[in-house]
C-alpha cells in the first residue's frame, strides 16, 4: 500500500492555520466557527452536505455520534454545534488530528468533540456503543472493505444510522487506472456502485436511501479547480507557489477522474435493524 502522505490533499496539515491566518486571526485567537467552515471542510458542497446528514439521519442532542476518518474535524464541529450531540472524530493521520483538536478548543466545542487519532482497523470500543456513524469521503481509503463495514455495523446500537458519502469505481474504471488511484487519492476499497450496496447489506443494514453522486461531484470539482486557479495569486501569497502547485495537482486528479468517469460517488443512509 502507498503512503498516505504521497496524496498531494494530505502532504500540509497546517495549511488550514495559513487560511485562518490571512482571514485576521493570531496564533491563539478564539475562532468563529463559520469562518473556520469555510476550509475544514474535506468533502463536496461543506457543511451544506453535513447539514443533509444531521437531517437525514436525525442526529439531536445527546447522541453518540462517530465520524469515521474525519481529518480536522470539521463536519464534527458543524454537527456538535449545530444538535449539541456528542461527536467521536476519529483519524488516521496524527498531524491532522492535532490541528483539529486545536480547532475544536479555539472554536470552545471541545466538551462535545472528542478527537481520536487511530486506525479504524484498529479502533476497538465496545459494541454497539454509537446511535449514529457519519463518514465523508474516507472509508475508500481503508482496506478491508468487508471486516470494516462489519465493524461499522457491530459499534451501531440497535435502530443506529449510518451516513456516508464515498468514492466508488466510474462507468469507465479499467484495471490500468488501479496503480495511479492508488497513488494519487490513496484509494484502497474501491468498489462498484452496486456492490457498495452489496457489501453493506450482506452485514446486516437496511439500506434506508442511497443516490449517484457522480454527476454533482463531478460539477463540483470542475468548478473548485476553476475557482482555485482564478484565485491563484491570492493563494499563492497565503501558501506560496508550492502551496498551490499542490492544491492545483490534486484538484485536477480528482476534476479528471470524475470527468472521465474512471471514478464515481455515492451517498447511503443505512439503518441497523
Ligand atoms: C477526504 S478526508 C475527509 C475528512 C473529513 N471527513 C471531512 O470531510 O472533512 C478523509 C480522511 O480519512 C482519513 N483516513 C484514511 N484512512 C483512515 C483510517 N484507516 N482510519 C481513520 N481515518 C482514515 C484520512 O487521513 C483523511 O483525513
Amino acid at each position: 500500500m502507498n503512503n498516505i502522505k504521497e496524496m498531494k490533499l494530505y502532504s500540509d496539515a497546517h495549511r488550514i492555520l495559513k487560511d485562518l491566518k490571512a482571514l485576521g486571526y493570531s496564533e491563539d485567537d478564539k475562532l468563529n466557527l463559520e469562518d473556520v467552515n469555510q476550509f475544514d471542510q474535506l468533502h463536496y458542497r461543506g457543511t451544506l452536505s453535513v447539514q443533509e446528514a444531521i437531517e437525514s439521519i436525525s442526529i439531536q442532542e445527546n447522541d453518540n455520534v462517530l465520524e469515521v476518518g474525519a481529518g480536522w474535524g470539521g463536519p464534527s464541529r458543524y454537527i456538535a454545534y449545530k444538535t449539541r450531540a456528542k461527536v467521536s472524530a476519529l483519524e488516521l493521520q496524527q498531524d491532522y488530528s492535532e490541528v483539529g483538536q486545536e480547532l475544536t478548543l479555539r472554536t470552545g466545542l471541545e466538551s462535545f468533540v472528542t478527537h481520536i487519532n487511530q486506525d479504524f482497523l484498529n479502533f476497538s470500543q465496545n459494541d454497539s456503543c454509537f446511535n449514529k456513524i457519519v463518514s465523508w469521503l474516507a472509508l475508500y481509503h481503508i482496506p478491508y472493505r468487508k471486516k470494516y463495514t462489519k465493524k461499522l455495523f457491530n459499534l451501531l446500537n440497535k435502530k443506529g444510522m449510518l451516513f456516508i458519502e464515498d468514492l466508488t469505481f466510474g462507468s469507465s474504471f479499467e484495471s490500468s487506472h488501479k496503480k495511479m488511484l492508488e497513488k494519487k487519492l490513496f484509494a484502497n476499497s474501491l468498489e462498484k456502485y452496486s456492490d457498495y450496496l452489496d457489501t453493506c447489506a450482506n452485514v446486516g443494514f437496511e439500506i434506508v436511501e442511497h443516490k449517484d453522486m457522480s454527476s454533482d461531484w463531478e460539477n463540483f470539482t470542475n468548478e473548485r479547480l476553476k475557482l482555485l486557479q482564478t484565485n491563484r495569486n491570492k493563494h499563492e501569497k497565503i501558501h506560496g507557489v508550492d502551496g498551490y502547485i499542490t492544491i492545483e495537482d490534486f484538484y485536477k486528479t480528482a476534476a479528471k477522474c470524475f470527468a472521465e468517469n474512471i471514478i464515481g460517488g455515492i451517498r447511503l443512509v443505512c439503518m441497523k435493524n
